[in-house]
Parts: C-alpha cells; sequence; structure tokens
C-alpha cells in the first residue's frame, strides 16, 4: 500500500519578521506564515492591535511574538532582529508591509480617512503636484521607503551574519507602476521600493538572499477602507478592475508564501502582481 508522506509545513524551522504585521496585508502574512511552521514577530507602530494579533495567533497553537517598531527608526528594526533571534534562534525571512498612503495615516482611523478624501478632491492636477507641502511628501517617503531600506538593511545583516540565506519580500504596489491622482508620495515611494527591491536583489544574491516584491492592486484592509465606502467611486473602481473584485490581504499573503518559501528557490529581483488584472489595460 502506498504512504500517504505526512505534509511538511513549508516554513517549518524558519524564523519571520513583518513590519506593520498588526493590520491588513502584514497580519495575513503572519497568520499565513506561521500555519505553515515558521515563528513570527509582528512589528508594529500600534501596540495594542500588535499584541491583539500576537495573543491571538498565540491561542491558536502559533509561535508568535510582538514588539514594537516605527519603521523609520533604525535603532527599532534593528531591536525587532535582536528580539527574533533572542526569542525564536535566528532570522530567515522578512515582510516589509509596514506602510502609509498619506502623511499622518493611522490604521483604523476612519475620521481622519474623511478629512484626508475631502481634502484630495478640492484641488486640481497641477496645483496638487506644484504646491505639494514637504509635510505631505516626507513622511510617506520616510515610512514607505527609507522604513523598507532599513529593514532590509537589519535583517540582511543578520541573514548574512547566520550565513543561512534567506528571503526578504518587500510590499509595493501597482502605484509603483502607474501614475493615479492624487497619489504622489505614496506612488514616488513604492517606484522607491520597486528599486530598492531589484539593488537588495543584485547586492544579496551572492549571500543566498532572495529579495523579491509584490504588487498589490487594490485589497480591502483599513488602508482601502475610504475607496471601498465613500459614494460612486467603489463602482468606477470596480469597472476597471476585470475581475471585478477588491483583493483579499489572505491572497497576497499566499504570493508572499510563495515567495518565502523554497517554492521560489530560482526568483530574485522580481515583482509580482497581484491586482485582480487592474494592471492589463
Ligand atoms: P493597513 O493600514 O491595514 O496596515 C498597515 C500597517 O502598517 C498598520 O498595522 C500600521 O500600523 C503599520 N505602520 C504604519 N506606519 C508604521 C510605522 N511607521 N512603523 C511601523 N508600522 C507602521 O494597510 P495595508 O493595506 O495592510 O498595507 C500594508 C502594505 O501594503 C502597505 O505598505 C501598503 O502601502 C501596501 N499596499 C496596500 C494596498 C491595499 O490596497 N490595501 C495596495 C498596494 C499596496
Amino acid at each position: 500500500m502506498r504512504e500517504i508522506a505526512k505534509r511538511m509545513a513549508r516554513l517549518d524551522g524558519k524564523v519571520a519578521l513583518i513590519t506593520g504585521g498588526a493590520n491588513g496585508i502584514g497580519l495575513a502574512c503572519a497568520t499565513r506564515f506561521a500555519e505553515e511552521g515558521a515563528s513570527v514577530v509582528i512589528a508594529d507602530l500600534l501596540d495594542d492591535a500588535g499584541e491583539s494579533a500576537a495573543v491571538d495567533l498565540r491561542g491558536e497553537g502559533h509561535r508568535v511574538m510582538f514588539v514594537h517598531l516605527d519603521a523609520t527608526s533604525t535603532a527599532d528594526n534593528e531591536a525587532a532582529v535582536v528580539a527574533a533571534v533572542a526569542d525564536f534562534g535566528s532570522l530567515e525571512l522578512l515582510v516589509t508591509a509596514a506602510g502609509i498612503s498619506f502623511a499622518g495615516y493611522t490604521s483604523g482611523d476612519r475620521a481622519q480617512e474623511r478629512q484626508m478624501a475631502q481634502l484630495g478632491a478640492s484641488v486640481g492636477l497641477a496645483t496638487a503636484f506644484l504646491h505639494l507641502p514637504s509635510e505631505q511628501w516626507q513622511p510617506v517617503l520616510d515610512v514607505n521607503l527609507t522604513g523598507t531600506l532599513l529593514a532590509v538593511q537589519a535583517a540582511g545583516r543578520q541573514m548574512v551574519a547566520q550565513a543561512s540565506g534567506g528571503s526578504i519580500v518587500t510590499i509595493a504596489s501597482i502605484a509603483a507602476l502607474v501614475p493615479e491622482v492624487g497619489t504622489l508620495a505614496y506612488s514616488v515611494s513604492k517606484a522607491g521600493v520597486w528599486m530598492l527591491t531589484k539593488m537588495a536583489a543584485m547586492s544579496l544574491a551572492s549571500e543566498g538572499i532572495r529579495v523579491n516584491a509584490i504588487g498589490p492592486g487594490f485589497i480591502e484592509t483599513n488602508m482601502t477602507h475610504i475607496i471601498q465606502t465613500l459614494p460612486e467611486r467603489p463602482d468606477k473602481l470596480m469597472e476597471q478592475i476585470p475581475m471585478r473584485r477588491f483583493g483579499q490581504p489572505r491572497e497576497i499573503a499566499d504570493l508572499a508564501l510563495f515567495l518565502a518559501s523554497d517554492e521560489a528557490s530560482y526568483v530574485t529581483g522580481e515583482l509580482m502582481v497581484a491586482d485582480g488584472g487592474f494592471y492589463t489595460h
């Protein structure tokens, strides 16, 4: 009789650091990676959400801890790596999901979302471009782009010291590829993440570290809540998405899982888009 081999979990024995792991895509990655056997460090600015996510996942039998992280801080990124190694013994995987869509964005703050949507709608294209204040530009670049660099550097240094290789997944966006009204700082930051990913892949390949980016389309998270709820906008947007729906965070996490796993052993420096076909036109 043919024996049915027990399926190995795809990330057995691996330790993963997930920045922005308290909500949305980061949380889905933390959950999916833990389900596949990884020990997971959730790192996020929001302590309550991060702690509660870690408690929930531990309650399901997974090895998960939370650390406070401001993605823009070199010291916090280094401390997150130190915490991963101290508690779980090593670090092989990184997902950089910490991100903001506009300066001052706080995940889950609905009142703030509405204010921003009204502000964006009130000015013309040229004015919005020519007069974008630096206080709306710099924080987005700091979190999305510099934050990604700092996490990749801190985790990459640990992976090189371990000489065990590793896999890094950055979360860019289709905004890195197509200009969209009202998203100057965000789109430029994500285009930067894409080039950063390629540079990191080229620089770290000799160390056995693969670095890939994911370009999500519209995914149902706190970040897109305002788009989902504003009158008229969802219908117009849906016409541009051939699959006629937003994606779920888990659908991005499944892609991150593939890129993190050995199944993607010859994939590096790649941007994988998951957008329901949005980018096809
Ligand atoms: P989210 O708001 O649900 O999650 C973002 C997480 O990042 C939150 O937990 C937040 O607290 C954390 N964060 C923000 N600033 C931080 C900082 N300075 N330090 C540490 N953590 C910080 O949003 P979502 O959608 O899950 O976003 C995750 C990533 O995916 C972001 O980089 C976003 O730009 C990207 N993305 C999202 C898309 C979407 O449609 N939701 C589409 C394309 C990209």
